[in-house]
């Protein structure tokens, strides 16, 4: 008997898998026009599987406190074989993570992917993009250089000025008045094993809704073709992952990661300071919105906004109601045109910026 099938006998003996294999046997994915959005889903996973191995071996040689963390990041890219590869991948991997969900959150926006059955797969996909950006806020600091501990100050700033629970969320997150030690330590727990553990669960909790409900189909597609999961689909994601290894080597070699000079608490803001491009649509909302409005203080109404803007993100799949579709329809369809239109406008407009002070 050949190695496979003993090992398979192995596993059969022992384990109930006759529903499993005939459920995945039977796995099929629409075919059409719009067949391509069902690839970022996939291309997501692999990133965070990049991410989780390039941040173990990156946990190899970190030692996260403020009197350590810069010179350990620096020995790691300068004397240590391949490190400044692993801190790159790790670095573009994460971008292209945030990036990559946010396409699949379009997608299945604009496709219509979150109606009902597929609510509560919508709501988890929205909190995972969330944790994404937990991910980005708390890892930026990691590496104690000016650009992110003057990016985190003012980060936690901007939550202190949420009336009731800001200022308790922001000494919470800086572990007293100011961003030091504590911060550090705090974002690099956060960072490696409160955020790691939600994304895992929300994450089995994803797939598993879409395994037991299969992908969903547009309306507008009368198509009825399509193939099975396993091998064809399977093949194809195997296919876009090589693509996409491909695309985080290439920019991690030619575009390596920096770090600049050791944070200096001491020293003044460095003009110019911006956050991570994913967080950039939220800063350029703050400068836009003058200091004071109607009495109200500026900062309070932009992270009102947003925290409104969120809380209709999850709600969207009740916004477009089946029984109202008819009006509803359009308006949710013209509300996510606007937001995207708003979030790629400022960003694009805040990088122009300061690329020409
Ligand atoms: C960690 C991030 C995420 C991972 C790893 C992930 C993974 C996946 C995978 C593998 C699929 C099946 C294939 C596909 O449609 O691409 C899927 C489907 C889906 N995802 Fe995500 N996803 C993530 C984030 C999101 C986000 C941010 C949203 C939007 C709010 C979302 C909403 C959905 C929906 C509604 C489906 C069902 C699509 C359908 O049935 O047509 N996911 N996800």
């Amino acid at each position: 008997m050949r190695l496979q099938d003993r090992l398979a006998a192995f596993f059969r003996a022992r384990y109930q898998l006759g529903g499993l294999i005939e459920f995945t046997s039977h796995k099929t994915v629409p075919l059409h026009r719009h067949t391509i959005w069902y690839y970022w889903g996939g291309a997501t996973l692999l990133l965070i599987g990049v991410q989780i191995a390039s941040g173990l071996l990156l946990l190899l040689y970190y030692r996260p406190s403020a009197e350590t963390a810069f010179e350990s990041v620096r020995f790691l890219m300068t004397r240590v074989e391949f490190g400044w590869l692993v801190r790159s991948v790790h670095a573009w991997a994460a971008n292209l993570a945030i990036f990559s969900a946010m396409v699949h959150l379009a997608s299945t926006f604009f496709l219509k992917a979150y109606r009902p059955p597929r609510e509560l797969t919508w709501v988890s996909g929205v909190c995972l993009l969330f944790l994404l950006m937990g991910f980005g806020f708390t890892g930026y600091l990691l590496p104690w250089n000016t650009l992110a501990f003057f990016a985190t100050k003012v980060g936690t700033e901007i939550a202190g000025v949420v009336p009731y629970v800001g200022p308790l969320t922001q000494t919470l997150l800086r572990g007293g008045s100011d961003v030091g030690d504590l911060t550090l330590t705090r974002f690099f727990w956060l960072h490696i094993a409160v955020l790691p553990v939600g994304l895992l669960a929300l994450m089995g909790l994803h797939l598993f809704m879409i395994q037991l409900q299969g992908m969903s189909k547009p309306l507008s597609v009368k198509d009825e073709r399509s193939i099975p999961f396993f091998p064809n689909f399977f093949l194809r994601d195997l296919l876009v992952w090589v693509i996409v290894l491909g695309v985080i080597l290439g920019l991690a070699v030619y575009w390596p990661a920096t770090l600049g000079d050791k944070a200096d608490p001491f020293a003044p803001t460095p003009v110019g300071i911006q956050p991570e491009w994913y967080f950039l649509w939220m800063f350029q909302t703050l400068k836009l919105i003058p200091g004071h409005l109607f009495g109200i203080e500026g900062e309070l109404i932009a992270v009102a906004s947003t925290t409104a803007a969120a809380g209709l993100l999850v709600l969207v799949p009740w916004l477009d109601q089946p029984a109202r579709r008819g009006r509803s329809h359009w308006m949710v369809w013209a509300a996510g045109v606007l937001a995207m239109a708003y979030v790629i406008g400022t960003t694009g407009y805040a990088v122009w910026t300061s690329a020409h002070p």
